[in-house]
């Protein structure tokens, strides 16, 4: 898993794999900063920590081959972002094709893309009146926020007064929304046919 903040997906969805028998397990929690939520929550609980900023390389190329060489190391043959807030660098997309989830806190396509994150997404939502938000998981490719959609769930905003109102609602939605995507990704094969993801036979 990889997370740059407070990390409560990170803690929503370790708890799942506790709960549900450790059909998947968290071998890595990778950061892009120390002293995030996330990192020191994985300490807390004996899951290894990769702490690795982008600047710290002179390329975004280098940047993906040290992310590469520390999943690889932990044999990971999947990637969970929980709140990660740096781009993926195209070499770890590509060696991790259709293998790295991240979770969005609007209905994608609308309010995402580059600089839509945290509460400037809830704030934009507020500012265009919109009835409905929501949570979208989607396979991450070399777009932010452009991956074809696993799964989406429609939050009602109309009787919220404010962005963190709106925060607080999909957030609680997240919780519910990403274990099932995991559970997908863990129980199934997907394909991906244009930009529709296909869930085939359970493979377990
Ligand atoms: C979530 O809203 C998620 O959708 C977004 O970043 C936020 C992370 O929250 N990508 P947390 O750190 O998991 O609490």
């Amino acid at each position: 898993m990889l997370a740059s903040g407070g990390g409560s997906n990170f803690r929503n969805l370790h708890r799942h794999l506790q709960e549900s028998g450790l059909k998947g397990q968290i071998v890595l929690l990778i950061s892009d900063r120390s002293g995030s939520g996330a990192a020191d929550d994985a300490e807390d609980n004996g899951i290894p920590v990769a702490v690795i900023p982008p600047k710290a390389y002179p390329t975004t190329a280098n940047f993906g081959e040290a992310l590469l060489s520390s999943l690889q190391a932990h044999s990971t043959d999947l990637v969970v972002l929980a709140g990660y807030l740096k781009k993926i660098p195209v070499n770890v997309v590509e060696k991790y094709a259709n293998r790295i989830l991240n979770i969005h806190p609007s209905l994608l396509p609308a309010f995402g893309g580059k600089g839509m994150y945290g509460l400037r997404v809830h704030q934009a939502v507020f500012n265009a009146g919109v009835h409905f938000s929501g949570a979208t998981v989607h396979l991450v490719n070399n777009e932010y926020d452009a991956g074809p959609v696993l799964l989406q769930q429609a939050v009602n905003i109309r009787d919220c007064n404010s962005p963190e109102e709106i925060a607080r609602r999909v957030l609680a939605e997240e919780h519910r929304l990403f274990p099932k995507a995991l559970d997908i990704m863990l129980d199934h094969e997907i394909s991906i046919e244009g930009s529709r993801v296909k869930i085939k036979e359970n493979i377990q």
